[in-house]
């Protein structure tokens, strides 16, 4: 097997140059109330940004130049990604006015990928076995595109390939009422230069967009050679609640567990734990797999799997399982919290001295409150 270093020598020469675009706009309705203020793309999985694990696969995979299309959050994500040193990549930030679609991205685009080949990488996405096998299937097989496939429980929520007896893609439909197939579009694609008269010969859909689906389609009706992968290892776009929570689950579940922290006397640390040098734990249970942040602590509590906590947070008298809580968060004599998405700041408590008992909340906007 080749390690990564060789690939990049072999098959990345010079003068060829794949480039990558990572698609970090969006307005992440289905995250809501986070996204009212912050870019979906940068909530914590595993308390790393989503965005990185795409940087990280991108690089990986031996691609330096990538283009990042950014709409409303730019700031945000271009504060994130800094010079692209950490990843060993330079970013070049490209605008889109509004989010027009995942084709209008790739219009908007045109002066930064030029003629060249790119992997176009959806932002949201995390993807197990990273890109380095598929950009060099793409780079050896040279196709016009090369799209990969997952099977998925609900393919009406992506969208869907319908393949033929030999495994060709003959169709593909964006989020059809009754799809064809259990086969969703992953939100990987590559593409040569063909794929820029695609993107300027379609039409919006119904939800009035620029659907990559469509341009791809388009390849295929003019004989152009479109090829599939079906990945192997799990795949997730984290765009909802329910599949963010399932892909911090993943990335837990491999997570290479370290205890740095303080730890007191009276707490137990059980399974793959990550405890940063800046954490205290006190007399506090964390059963893993689990994550807590710099500089945050965690008192009196139980701290369940699947669970990352990420810096400057305070969990006092606590329990908390299969739940995301992101950055300077607070919370006090809460039991039980499940499968959560915490957003920054918030403060989350019990007053026992409260009269009459009732609840107290200043929500944010499209915020989802459960009680039981
Ligand atoms: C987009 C694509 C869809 C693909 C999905 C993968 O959907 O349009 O074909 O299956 O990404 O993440 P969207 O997130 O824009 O609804």
């Amino acid at each position: 097997m080749l390690s990564v270093g060789s690939f990049v020598a072999g098959v990345i020469q010079e003068g060829d140059s794949m480039k990558a675009l990572v698609l970090a706009g969006g307005e992440g309705t289905r995250l809501r109330p986070i996204t009212h203020t912050s870019a979906k793309q940068l909530v914590p999985v595993a308390n790393k940004p989503i965005l990185f694990y795409g940087l990280e696969a991108i690089a990986s995979a031996g691609i330096e130049e990538v283009g990042i299309v950014v709409g409303e959050t730019e700031a945000e994500i271009r504060e994130a990604v800094g010079d692209g040193s950490a990843w060993g990549i330079r970013p070049h930030f490209i605008r889109q006015e509004r989010p027009l679609g995942l084709a209008h991205a790739v219009l908007v685009a045109r002066d930064f990928l030029r003629d060249d080949p790119f992997v176009m990488y959806l932002g949201d996405n995390i993807l197990k076995e990273g890109i380095v096998d598929l950009v060099r299937e793409f780079e050896s097989n040279r196709p016009n595109a090369q799209i990969l496939l997952a099977k998925v429980p609900e393919p009406q929520r992506f969208g869907v390939a319908e393949v033929d007896d030999a495994g060709r893609v003959v169709r593909l439909i964006e989020k059809p009422k009754v799809p064809p197939s259990d086969l969703a579009l992953v939100g990987v694609y590559m593409f040569d230069s063909t794929v820029h008269e695609a993107v300027a010969s379609i039409e919006p859909s119904w939800r009035n967009e620029l659907e990559i689906t469509d341009a791809i389609q388009w390849m295929i009706d003019r004989g152009l050679d479109v090829r599939s992968h079906l990945i192997s290892g799990w795949w997730k776009d984290t765009g909802k609640l329910e599949d963010l929570l399932e892909a911090n689950r993943f990335v837990l579940e491999a997570l290479e567990p370290s205890i740095e922290g303080k730890v007191d006397d009276l707490s137990s640390i059980v399974g793959r734990v990550v405890i940063p040098k800046s954490a205290v734990v006190k007399n506090s249970v964390i059963r893993g797999p689990a994550i807590i942040g710099e500089n945050t602590t965690i008192e009196d509590s139980f701290i369940g799997p699947f669970t990352s906590i990420y810096y400057n947070c305070t969990v006092r008298s606590s329990t908390i399982e299969h739940s995301v809580v992101m950055e300077n968060v607070t919370i006090v004599s809460i039991d039980r919290i499940e499968d959560s998405l915490i957003g920054k700041e918030a403060v989350v408590s019990r007053d026992l001295n409260l009269k009459p008992a009732a609840l107290r909340l200043m929500v944010g906007d499209h915020s989802q409150v459960k009680l039981p």
